[in-house]
């Protein structure tokens, strides 16, 4: 069996796992003092925003609660298809309640724009998201973010619970992907 490095597919590391988890932290003491004294829900984007979550909640120093909703708006290319649809609904109900989504990335806003609106219609007390990255070059709908980790340029990139095609999210890091992975056989 062939056995091949995940990191071999990347023309270059973009951000370190370090770098990721200062950032995060000071992400999480701004999240703290704005939310001084308030209860706190954060709801994670299933699948890509499962490490951004798992740090970024454990950065955290007050209590905060967690639920999990998975929309797709990819399938497996690389392209955003502007057409959302719940995989997996949250648990619980979030009327009356803080909320702060927490996304991987945001590239043409349409799946957190979709997503934002969806929540709103269910009445939470406040709604915000943090999104660990954005291409600004790439959105497409106005979509209010209120925390950004890193804004990058417009390539396509995986590691740290991004994936292409279900793949490469367990890099520690984030790199750029080789466009010879995904690029049309000719
Ligand atoms: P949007 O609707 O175009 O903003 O797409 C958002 C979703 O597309 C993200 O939650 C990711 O799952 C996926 N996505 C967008 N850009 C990338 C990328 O560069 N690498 C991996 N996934 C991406
Ligand atoms: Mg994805």
């Amino acid at each position: 069996m062939e056995l091949k490095d995940i990191n071999a597919d990347l023309t270059k590391i973009l951000v370190t796992q370090e770098e990721i988890h200062v950032r995060i932290e000071e992400i999480a003491r701004e999240v703290e003092r704005d939310y001084a004294g308030q209860d706190l829900l954060l709801i994670g984007v299933l699948k890509g925003a499962v490490m951004v979550m798992a740090d970024f909640s454990r950065a955290l120093l007050k209590h905060v609660t967690m639920d999990w909703m998975a929309v797709s708006s990819y399938g497996d290319s690389t392209r955003s298809s502007g057409v959302v649809r719940i995989l997996k609904d949250l648990d619980t109900d979030i009327a009356g309640k803080n909320v702060l989504i927490v996304e991987d990335i945001i590239d043409t806003g349409l799946t957190l724009s979709w997503l934002s609106e969806n929540l709103k219609s269910r009445n939470p007390a406040s709604l915000a998201i943090f999104s660990l990255f954005r291409k600004p070059e790439m959105l497409k709908v106005e979509c209010e973010v209120r925390y950004v980790g890193f804004d990058i340029a417009n390539e396509f990139i995986v590691g740290y619970g991004l994936d292409y095609a279900e793949e490469y999210r367990n890099i520690k890091g984030v790199g750029v992907l080789d466009p010879h992975v995904y690029a049309p056989k000719s």
